[in-house]
């Protein structure tokens, strides 16, 4: 497979993130790259799905002796960190995870095991599994990366969570546009949400004209804004 060899760069907070040697953007805010993904995708997006979500989720706990599980799809697997914090995430809570990442220019392995995650054997595992197929890494948390193009990429499934981790809107402005968002949408479980850092309007317009209701929230690491937007249920 062909792969890419980005440049591994220092954020503010100490963790490192890469920089795409065709785009030229960073894969993180250089503010923090860590901080940065642990609090969108984690807190204010697997967390604040999984508090919403807590009721159906106890009593498919209760109902069936199973863990919780939850289908979270990714736009843009990269360096692996969200992938990465996600999977801690659910080994500490007992979540069932199916992640299915989309990624267009797969990073080298070489690239991966040079940055300071690959310390722990499972930031290197998610770059090692096979593509294309389901990967369980462990009991709880099954991996897929695909290697596709958002713009094209079809879904044999649905979605309780979006994590839109794509390269900024003035770089690629085809990802942030009505037609995905409207596909994103239609795989998207009732009461899902698709969280992401970018707040600028015209993400806000195509995200609500494909039918998304759009909440602002705080940005992370003294950004000023970020989004979650929530497909609502029938009877909301
Ligand atoms: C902001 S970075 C993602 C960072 C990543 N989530 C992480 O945790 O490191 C955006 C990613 O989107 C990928 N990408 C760019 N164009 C794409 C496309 N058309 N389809 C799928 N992935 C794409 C880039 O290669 C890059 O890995």
């Amino acid at each position: 497979m062909e792969t890419i060899e980005p440049m591994i760069e220092s954020t503010a907070d100490g963790s490192q993130t890469l920089r795409h040697p065709l785009l030229h953007d960073t894969y993180h805010s250089m503010r923090g790259a860590e901080g940065e993904s642990h609090y969108i995708f984690i807190e204010q997006g697997l967390r604040a799905w999984l508090d919403r979500n807590a009721e159906g989720t106890e009593s498919r706990l209760s109902e069936g002796n199973e863990s919780p599980s939850i289908r979270i799809l990714e736009m843009g697997f990269g360096s692996g960190l969200n992938a990465w914090l996600t999977w801690k995430e659910a080994r500490d809570r007992g979540l069932k995870v199916y992640y299915e990442t989309l990624e267009l220019y797969p990073v080298a392995e070489t690239v991966a095991s040079q940055l300071t995650y690959a310390m722990d054997e499972r930031f290197m595992a998610l770059h090692r599994a096979s593509w294309d197929v389901d990967v369980p890494l462990d009991e709880n948390f099954v991996l897929k990366k695909r290697r596709c193009s958002l713009v094209d990429c079809r879904f044999d499934t649905t979605f309780e969570l979006i994590y839109f981790d794509a390269f900024a809107p003035d770089t690629q402005p085809e990802l942030w546009s009505l037609e995905v968002f409207s596909r994103l949408y239609d795989h998207l479980s009732e009461g899902g949400m698709l969280v992401t850092y970018s707040a600028k309007g015209t993400v806000k317009e195509n995200l609500r004209g494909a039918g998304f209701v759009v909440k602002r929230l705080p940005g992370a690491l003294g950004k000023r804004h970020m989004l979650r937007a929530e497909k609502p249920r029938k009877d909301e």
